[in-house]
């Protein structure tokens, strides 16, 4: 019996960007393959090369040709020779705007065997999820200068919110956290006395309702007013600077987290030092009703590139979180298992360079172990 055929835009980008996606792709053939489901894949050039080359950022119908796929793999964007802020806004955020990718999902788990900079902290202590909220905030890019150039030029840029997108994406972190556990098997951070109540798990709101009294009194307000929706879930609330310093002394006490745009930019690099560094802390870009787009949360290391030491378990995992959207759950759990299994037993380091193994090895490793 044949599965479904998933169709997936494949991006490479820059750098490392396509030696990463090239091992992602082999292990999600191989998943494929295992659990008899078809891949269509379609691979595009739209990067910073293709940029210094033609001088177009991305084709004015990118987003309605990625449209009409069911997922997108992305490696990395970011090209040395490329001005900051070009290909980051012209290619990813237009992407993620264009696509109305309103979350970034963004796991935080130390795998088996992977370094973590946390002193005696073991997997079962790094083990959480970030929403982030993934169009709004200080991304919109509403804001300008006045008087630029002079000693008195003024700029601006403002953190935007409306509470349909607050909703929307508090709406999708209570649910991440109903789906993370199960009566039978609740999170294991809560209190007897929460158990007792019938919570299974928790989510933490990352704000700064202290000073930013408007848009986090927003996100405040309505945060606990859809927890009502979710007698289940542990409501809890940390300011972000305190979220940062409880995510380096005590990560086990978060489970999901919840927050806007740039405080989620900013704690999941943390957060992906915590679980062992860029070369293995993966993402996605959501829009629960349209296409999403995985990508590594780290950029395209072009010192590296062409060298085979860049570690594609980012990549890999982005891999195994398509496969969860596009609903097939139990191969996105074997090739997690897969990763866990070859960075418990085999890899030395999660570092560029480090791991033992080329980036190809690591692939095969993981396809192996599949
Ligand atoms: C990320 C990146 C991007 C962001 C940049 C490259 C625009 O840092 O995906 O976290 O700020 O969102
Ligand atoms: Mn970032």
């Amino acid at each position: 019996m044949a599965g479904k055929t998933h169709r997936i835009a494949v991006l490479p980008g820059d750098g490392t960007g396509p030696e990463v996606t090239a091992e992602a792709v082999k292990v999600l053939k191989a998943a494929a393959d295992k659990f008899g489901f078809e891949l269509d894949m379609e691979t595009f050039d739209w990067d910073g090369t293709r940029y210094l080359n033609t001088g177009e950022v991305l084709p004015e119908s990118a987003a309605d040709t990625l449209k009409k796929f069911d997922a997108i793999l992305l490696g990395a964007i970011g090209h040395p020779d490329v001005k900051p802020g070009i290909l980051e806004k012209g290619i990813l955020l237009k992407l993620r705007f264009e696509l109305d990718q309103y979350i970034n999902l963004r796991p935080v788990k130390l795998f088996p065997g992977v370094e973590t900079p946390l002193a005696g902290k073991t997997p079962k202590d790094i083990d959480y999820l970030v929403v982030r909220e993934n169009t709004g905030g200080l991304y919109t890019g509403i804001g300008g200068f006045t008087m630029k150039g002079t000693k008195g030029e003024v700029a601006v840029q403002s953190m935007v919110y409306n509470r349909v997108q607050v909703e929307r994406c508090l709406r999708y972190a209570f649910e991440q956290a109903m789906k993370r556990h199960t009566a039978d098997t609740p999170w294991k951070g809560l209190s007897e006395k929460d158990k007792a109540a019938g919570k299974i798990g928790q989510l933490t709101l990352c704000g700064k309702t202290n000073v930013l009294t408007y848009v986090y009194d927003l996100w405040d307000r309505a945060f606990y007013e859809i927890a009502e929706d979710y007698p289940q879930v542990k409501t809890d609330y940390c300011h972000v600077d305190a979220t940062c310093m409880w995510m380096v002394k005590n990560p086990e006490w978060f489970d999901v987290i919840v927050t806007g745009n740039m405080f989620g930019d900013i704690i999941t690099d943390l957060g992906a030092m915590t679980q062992g560094g860029m070369g293995i802390a993966a993402g996605g870009n959501i829009n629960p009703n349209g296409v999403s787009m995985f990508e590594p949360i780290g950029g395209s290391a072009p010192k590296y590139t062409g060298m085979g030491v860049i570690n594609p378990m980012a990549a890999i995992c982005s891999g195994a979180m398509l496969l969860d959207e596009v609903g097939e759950s139990e191969a996105a759990k074997a090739v997690e298992t897969a990763v866990a299994k070859v960075t418990g037993s085999k890899l030395k380091s999660m570092a560029a360079g480090k791991m033992g193994y080329s980036t190809s090895e690591v692939g095969d490793l993981v396809v192996e172990s599949l």
